[in-house]
């Protein structure tokens, strides 16, 4: 492809691409193909020769695109979001022309300088304590992953690293049933392995239970266990609750135990004064991660974790072959040694685009519109006669089901599944779910870049018609 054809090529997808961004509703929000559908459709071998940039275009649009679900559609209200936004996508594009690979200060300054930058926006944006330095990963698994890693050698005064998982005692890594599956892996991942992993009962409005951390601790202590980590979240996958951080800080710091908080979702919205509360504590943990690709209109990935002692970063992950040694060696933040990977994207440009573009208010506003959004459509819910709210909701996740009178209790689990069955099947309106206490709960999270009331009142409305369409049928097909 000579510069000229790039050139044009670039003009035309470009105008596709706001053309995408300004309609994804012309699309179904959910991909509605079938397993085995592309791959059959695809030619088995690679083409010997070039193709035409029109002809791959054409079959991205007709092949590609039906298997695409639309994550940046308003009616995408299904997990929590991978967001994006112009000023997001602009940068990436940069990005991608630049195609620097970050690893070193010296293989681009201002890409590990410009991440130095931005974290620090970031955690006085968040309001976190003093004494937090940031790094961008890839995700919130990978920033977890770390912390325990981190976790583990403090732990074992770093002999783990040294000398393998055989020569160390058994380590325990403490979180709640409510806890993301990535907590799970990255034990796993750290060579603690699952029999290490215990999963701490929560109250009933799904938070972590201290007393029963404390219990747990203790008891893995008297067994000649080593209590190495403890996971709290701000935001909770399920049902968006927050853990109490202070007081399982106060745990963590009784037992010396490492304090990781996993906000990846909620932690965007610390941006908010009103919402500080769910960061009290955080003083007391040893990291944090949450994900601006998440709910901050920051394309995915981009991942920020903060962590008090930027030591055990460099002692866990750093190992200098000579080709690595460069003349700033120690006068630089070199960002491979804080990351799992050793060559980096240069994802601080779309952070620094976005908040530059948005402003701090700017994302105030949308953050708090979402809530807002959310707000009115849990009042409906409330309001509908046979449905019922499940879980506390602070932010912009509902969590409900239907009890429809006409059917036994035994069946509203089944019920319910097959309204989010049909819905998502509709390609209107693309929800999730997740069972509590035994009970198949329908997720809404109102967290779209660009998702308006309309929208809200068109997905309750989805709901209704589709609930009501169920409740016809006669016994025999429900
Ligand atoms: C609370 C929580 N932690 C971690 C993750 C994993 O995030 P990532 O996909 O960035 O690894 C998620 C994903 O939704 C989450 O909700």
């Amino acid at each position: 492809m000579s510069p000229e054809e790039f050139r044009k090529n670039a003009h035309e997808l470009v105008d596709w691409m706001a053309d995408y961004l300004a309609n994804p509703e012309k699309f179904p929000v959910k991909s509605q193909l079938q397993p085995g559908d592309l791959l059959n459709a695809l030619p088995a071998h690679p083409p010997e020769k070039s193709e035409p940039d029109s002809q791959i275009f054409a079959d991205f649009k007709d092949q590609i695109m039906p298997g695409i679900s639309h994550w940046q559609h308003p009616m995408f209200m299904a997990y929590f979001p991978a967001n994006s936004s112009y000023p997001s996508v602009l940068a990436e594009m940069l990005t991608a022309t630049l195609g620097a690979q970050c690893m070193l200060w010296e293989t681009s300054p201002a890409a590990t300088e410009l991440e130095q930058v931005v974290m620090t926006w970031l955690a006085e944006m968040t309001g976190l304590p003093d004494g937090f330095h940031g790094v961008i990963q890839d995700s919130a698994s990978s920033s977890t992953l770390i912390a325990l890693m981190c976790a583990r050698e403090k732990a074992t005064g770093f002999r783990f690293n040294e000398e393998g998982s055989n020569q160390v005692h058994p380590l325990v890594v403490y979180g709640s049933t409510q806890t993301h599956s990535s907590i799970e892996k990255a034990v796993k991942l750290a060579g603690i392995g699952r029999a290490g992993y215990r999963q701490i009962a929560v109250k009933p409005d799904f938070t972590l239970d201290p007393e029963a951390l404390e219990a747990a601790i203790r008891e893995d202590i008297r067994n000649r266990k080593i209590p190495c980590a403890v996971v709290a979240t701000i935001g909770t996958t399920g049902t968006t609750a927050i853990d109490p951080v202070r007081e399982i800080g106060e745990i963590c710091r009784r037992h010396g135990v490492w304090l990781h908080v996993d906000a990846a979702y909620a932690g965007s919205a610390l941006v908010l004064p009103e919402f500080r509360w769910m960061g009290d504590g955080l003083e007391l943990a040893d990291s944090l991660v949450f994900n601006p690709h998440k709910w901050m209109f920051t394309n995915f990935d981009c991942s920020a974790f903060f962590i008090k002692d930027t030591n055990h970063l460099v002692n866990v992950m750093s190992v200098l072959p000579e080709y690595l040694r460069t003349q700033s060696h120690g006068k630089v933040n070199n960002y491979s040694d804080w990351s799992i990977q050793l060559g980096r994207r240069f994802r601080a440009l779309k952070l620094w685009w976005v908040i530059r573009s948005f402003g701090v208010d700017g994302i105030r506003e949308k953050l708090r519109f979402h809530i807002n959004l959310a707000r009115l459509a849990e009042r409906t819910i409330r309001n509908w006669s046979d449905s019922e709210i499940l879980a506390p909701s602070h932010l912009n996740l509902i969590c409900f089901r239907f009890r429809p009178a006409e059917r036994h209790e035994t069946d509203w689990n089944s019920f319910n599944e097959e309204i989010l069955k049909r819905v998502n099947a509709s390609g209107k309106l693309y929800l999730s779910h997740t069972r509590l206490n035994g009970i198949f709960t329908l997720r809404m999270v109102i967290g779209q870049t660009n998702v308006t009331e309309d929208n809200v009142n068109s997905a309750l409305d989805t709901l209704m018609q589709v609930k009501n369409q169920i409740n016809s049928e006669p016994p025999n097909r429900k």
